[in-house]
């Protein structure tokens, strides 16, 4: 084990609207300000991120968009800047898998939006991870391996120590049907690792965090913590819910 701080976010994805925003975090914001040694990251959808960043002022919770263009400008109807989102959040999430499977979102575009995240201050959050079919042929380590290449080529070793990667098996993902603790850690291990090893260096491989992600609820976030190689979670339908959220940032701390 190395001393890499644990992290949790929350992954809100289209839930939430402003007022609704409001009164989550309003639930949450004390009791999560109150547990340190976790970095933490809230993520609504682009209408309320105003208001969760006025809400967060001042207190030890992070904020994160879920998605961004890699232009700065121009013709892209629909999207967003990363210096747009720069103005509001520290830590953006990239290359998750519903934007994989539902917007086309390829490995190519993951890298131009990293890179684009690296050159304007963001922590990014990359999502990896392999669909049910490929997990039942044995195509996991292959699949995460080609998808954790394709994302970082070109990122500088420097660059590199500050991502963020989320392992979110895609069969995982709001099913209930959460991977087991040591399913997971071998993915990490094998497949994650072993890829930023070869691409940079073991010292970099073991220094950047790697969170799990699916199916993560208060109950049996402690398994996936107690693993060596996972450093904590990217939550989505459990961040929704106050208590369960806090209770994923307390087994995480
Ligand atoms: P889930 O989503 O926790 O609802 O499975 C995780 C994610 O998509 O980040």
């Amino acid at each position: 084990m190395t001393d890499r701080k644990p992290f949790v976010a929350g992954n809100w994805k289209m839930n939430k609207t402003f007022a609704e925003a409001r009164e989550l975090v309003a639930a949450m914001l004390k009791p999560l300000s109150g547990i340190a040694g976790v970095e933490k990251v809230l993520c609504p959808p682009f209408t309320s991120i105003p208001v969760v960043a006025s809400m967060l002022v001042g207190a030890d919770v992070g904020l994160g968009a879920q998605n961004m263009h890699w232009e700065e400008k121009g013709a892209f109807t629909g999207e967003l800047s990363p210096s747009m989102v720069k103005e509001f959040c520290a830590y953006i999430i990239i290359g998750h898998s519903e934007r994989r499977a539902y917007f086309g979102e390829t490995d190519e575009q993951v890298n131009k939006k990293l890179h684009a995240a690296m050159k304007i201050g963001l922590v990014p959050i990359v999502c990896v991870g392999e669909t049910l079919d490929e997990y039942e042929s044995g195509r996991t380590g292959e699949v995460v391996s080609r998808q954790i290449k394709l994302g970082f080529a070109g990122v500088d070793f420097a660059s590199a120590q500050r991502i963020v990667i989320a392992y979110e098996p895609v069969w995982a993902i709001g099913t209930g049907k959460a991977s087991s603790g040591e399913n997971a850690n071998e993915a990490v291990k094998q497949a994650i690792r072993r890829t930023l090893s070869a691409t940079f260096n073991e010292a970099i491989a073991q220094s950047i965090r790697v969170l799990y992600g699916g199916s993560v609820t208060g109950s049996n976030a402690p398994e996936f913590f107690s693993q060596p190689e996972i450093d904590g979670a990217l939550v989505g339908g459990a961040s929704l819910k106050p208590d369960e959220f806090v209770a994923i940032v307390k087994a995480a701390a």
